[in-house]
């Protein structure tokens, strides 16, 4: 890699690039909307009633599918991630910001883990089928109210805990790129 399109690790003396892999900037991306979405959907359509049958249904459905397809997405990101290196923390953070910002990133990765498959395992052992955009997917093991009502706590508290943490990133995001205006946000854009 040409010294132009690296830079040096303040932390130690190898070289790592200035920004995010584009692929990884695309998933972050695409995977953020998604989440927001999810989030703001499961929240919603646990108020829609249950009559007249079906649209509630439709909602779940349209939840259960949306979220699988992320479960898909962060297994590549997560792929992608170990096998490309990444920016050194921002010059200028403290260690504490430094650790604080690993451990939430981390955090955010468990969650995005956490909740596809939590969603996933509550929905197999409830009573309906997950239909993916329409298409029944396999019965995997008879319904069970006690496996059922385990993985929806997961995924409700996971949902909170991620919820939390978000706040908490996308401060520290505006506030690297609005207060510090060290020009973070760049980091995770498209233009090199
Ligand atoms: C659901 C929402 C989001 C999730 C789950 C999420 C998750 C993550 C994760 C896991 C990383 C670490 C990347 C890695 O090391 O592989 C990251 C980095 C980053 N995110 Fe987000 N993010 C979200 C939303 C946002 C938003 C809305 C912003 C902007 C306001 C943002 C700005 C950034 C920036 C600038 C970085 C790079 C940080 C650095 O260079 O150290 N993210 N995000
Ligand atoms: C990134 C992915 C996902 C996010 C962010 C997400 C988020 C949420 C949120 C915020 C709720 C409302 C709070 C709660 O009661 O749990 C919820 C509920 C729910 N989600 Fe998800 N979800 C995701 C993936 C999935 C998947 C893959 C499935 C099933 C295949 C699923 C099935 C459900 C169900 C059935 C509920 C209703 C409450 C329950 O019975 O647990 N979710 N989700």
């Amino acid at each position: 890699m040409s010294q132009d399109s690296s830079n040096v690790d303040p932390l130690g003396d190898a070289n790592l690039p200035l920004q995010y892999d584009r692929m990884l900037v695309v998933l972050h991306w695409v995977l953020a909307l998604g989440i927001f979405y999810q989030l703001g959907l499961g929240l919603w359509m646990e108020d829609i009633p249950k009559d007249p049958p079906g649209i509630r249904a439709g909602w779940f459905n349209l939840h259960k599918s949306i979220g699988i397809c992320l479960g898909f997405l962060v297994l590549w990101r997560l792929g992608w991630r170990v096998t490309h290196s990444v920016p050194a923390p921002p010059i200028g953070n403290t260690d504490f910001q430094n650790k604080l910002s690993q451990w939430a990133h981390r955090a955010l990765y468990v969650c995005m883990v956490v909740l596809p498959v939590s969603g996933f395992m509550g929905s197999s052992f409830s009573q309906y089928p997950v239909k993916f955009f329409g298409f029944p997917l396999p019965k995997l093991w008879e319904p069970s109210p006690e496996g059922k009502e385990l993985f929806s706590e997961i995924h409700e508290i996971t949902a909170f805990v991620m919820m939390i943490i978000i706040i908490l990133h996308m401060s520290a995001a505006v506030w690297h790129q609005w207060v510090k205006r060290d020009g973070l946000l760049r980091r995770m854009g498209w233009s090199r």
